[in-house]
C-alpha cells in the first residue's frame, strides 16, 4: 500500500524538479492509495497568515484555495498542535463540530495532518472521501510519516534557495571587489600620470594664449593658437577629474544630512535645469539619519549624477530625486526621463574613461563609484530602456 508513496515522498527531496509539481503526483498518489476521493496539499504563509493550495490531484474547482487565519479544519488541527480525523453527519453542511469549512462540501470523512516540526508550520495535507470510512492506525501513521516528509522536503527547498541566493550575492560582491580593485590600479596610476601632465599642459596652454594674441583676428595662426588653448583646456578638465578620481586624497568625514547635501547640490542646477525645460520633483526626506561622510566628495557625486541626467535630458524632462532610509541604509535615488542606456554598454559605464559624449571624459561615474565604495556604500544603476535610468546611491546609516 504505501511503497509507492513513500518512493514519491523519497523522491520530494531527491530531484531537480521543482517542488510543486512533485507535489502534484505525490498527492495523487496518496488518494489513490488510500483510497480517499480528494488529497490536496497546502502551503502556510507565516508573514500573511495564510494556508494556500499548492497541489492537489485531479479537479481543484471544488477546493478552498486559501484559508485565512482561523478559518476552517488547517486552522483547528493548527490549534490543536495534532491530526484531525473528522467524520461529517451531514455532508452538504460544510461542518464539522461547528466548524465552518466550505472544502467539507460533499464529503462525509476529512482528514487533515499539519505538515511541521520544532520550528515551524510549513503547511497541511488535506484527505477527504464522499462516503463515510474509518482510518485505521497504520494509514494514519503513514499519514503522519508523510506529512513529516513533506515538512523536511519544503525544509529543503527553502535552505537550497536560500542558498542560491547567498551566491548569487557572494557573486556580485566579487565582482564589485574586483571592480573596486581594478578602479584603485587604475585611480593610482591615472594620478601619477596626470600629476606628470598638469605643469607641462599649463605651459603649453598659457604659451599658446599669448601666442594667440600676437595675430590678428582673422589670421589663421590666431585660429590654430586658439584650438592649442581650446585642446588644453580640455586635457585640463580630464586631468582635474583624473586626480579627483585619485583615491589618496584625504577624507573630511562629518555627520551629514543627505537631503540638504542633496537640496544644495541641486540648488547650482536649477537655473540650467529651468532653461532647458527640465522639471525638477524632490521627494527628500526631512528628518533622516545622517551618513558619516565628506561633504565636498558626496557632492560631486550628485554633481556627476544630475549632469549626466541633463545631458540625457537636453530637449526637456523629468528629474526625480528621493532619499529614504531603508534598514541600515540611507538611499538616494536619481531619476531621469532622458530615454534610459543601450543595453550593450550598461556593463561599461562604471569604467574610468568609458564616454559617448563627445566632450565627455568618461570620469563622472567612474568617480562617483569609487567616492561611494570609499564611503562603504553602494552605486546602483536600473534601466528603463526607452524613458529613462534610476542611479541608486545606497550610505550606510550612522549608529545612533
Ligand atoms: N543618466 C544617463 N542617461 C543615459 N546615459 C547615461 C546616463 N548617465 C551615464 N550615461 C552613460 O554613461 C557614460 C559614462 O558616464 P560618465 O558620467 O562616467 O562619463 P561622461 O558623462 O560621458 O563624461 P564626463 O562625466 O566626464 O563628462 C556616458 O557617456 C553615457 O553614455
Ligand atoms: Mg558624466
Amino acid at each position: 500500500m504505501g511503497y509507492e508513496i513513500l518512493e514519491k515522498v523519497i523522491e520530494l527531496t531527491d530531484s531537480s524538479e521543482a517542488l510543486e509539481k512533485r507535489f502534484d503526483s505525490l498527492a495523487k498518489s496518496i488518494s489513490q492509495s488510500l483510497s480517499f476521493d480528494q488529497c490536496a496539499i497546502y502551503l502556510f504563509d507565516e508573514e500573511r497568515k495564510i494556508f494556500s493550495l499548492s497541489a492537489a490531484d485531479g479537479d481543484r474547482n471544488d477546493l478552498v484555495h486559501t484559508y485565512h487565519d482561523g478559518e476552517g479544519l488547517p486552522w483547528s488541527a493548527i490549534k490543536k498542535n495534532r491530526p484531525i480525523i473528522a467524520n461529517i453527519s451531514d455532508v452538504n453542511d460544510g461542518r464539522w463540530r461547528g466548524i465552518k469549512d466550505n472544502g467539507l462540501l460533499g464529503f462525509a470523512t476529512a482528514a487533515v495532518y499539519p505538515i511541521k516540526d520544532d520550528t515551524g508550520n510549513y503547511g497541511m495535507l488535506y484527505l477527504k472521501s464522499r462516503k463515510k470510512k474509518i482510518v485505521p492506525l497504520r494509514k494514519r501513521k503513514l499519514l503522519s510519516v508523510i506529512s513529516l516528509q513533506i515538512g523536511m522536503a519544503i525544509k529543503t527547498n527553502e535552505c537550497i534557495l536560500n542558498l542560491t541566493s547567498v551566491n548569487t550575492k557572494m557573486r556580485d560582491m566579487q565582482a564589485r571587489l574586483i571592480h573596486a580593485e581594478k578602479l584603485l590600479a587604475l585611480g593610482e596610476m591615472a594620478a601619477t600620470l596626470a600629476h606628470e601632465i598638469k605643469n607641462p599642459l599649463m605651459s603649453i596652454g598659457g604659451f599658446a594664449k599669448r601666442l594667440s594674441q600676437q595675430f590678428t583676428k582673422d589670421a589663421p595662426e590666431r585660429m590654430y593658437a586658439d584650438m592649442i588653448v581650446k585642446e588644453s583646456k580640455r586635457v585640463e578638465k580630464l586631468l582635474h577629474g583624473i586626480l579627483n578620481f585619485s583615491t589618496n586624497k584625504g577624507f573630511d568625514l562629518k555627520d551629514e544630512n543627505i537631503s540638504s547635501l542633496i537640496d544644495d547640490t541641486l540648488a547650482l542646477f536649477e537655473d540650467e535645469f529651468k532653461r532647458i525645460n527640465i522639471k525638477i520633483v524632490k521627494e527628500l526626506k526631512g528628518n533622516i539619519t545622517a551618513v558619516k561622510a565628506d561633504a565636498e566628495q558626496l557632492r560631486l557625486v550628485f554633481t556627476n549624477l544630475f549632469t549626466n541626467a541633463m545631458q540625457a535630458m537636453e530637449n526637456g524632462g523629468i528629474l526625480t530625486v528621493k532619499t529614504d532610509c531603508v534598514e541600515k541604509w540611507i538611499t538616494a535615488e536619481v531619476t531621469d526621463t532622458g530615454g534610459g542606456i543601450e543595453p550593450s554598454i550598461i556593463g561599461n559605464i562604471f569604467n574610468p574613461f568609458f564616454t559617448t559624449k563627445a566632450e565627455g571624459t568618461g570620469l563622472g561615474l567612474a568617480i562617483a563609484h569609487t567616492i561611494v565604495a570609499n564611503h562603504k556604500g553602494m552605486i546602483e544603476v536600473m534601466n528603463d530602456i526607452g524613458k529613462g535610468v534610476t542611479f541608486l546611491v545606497k550610505l550606510p546609516a550612522l549608529v545612533q
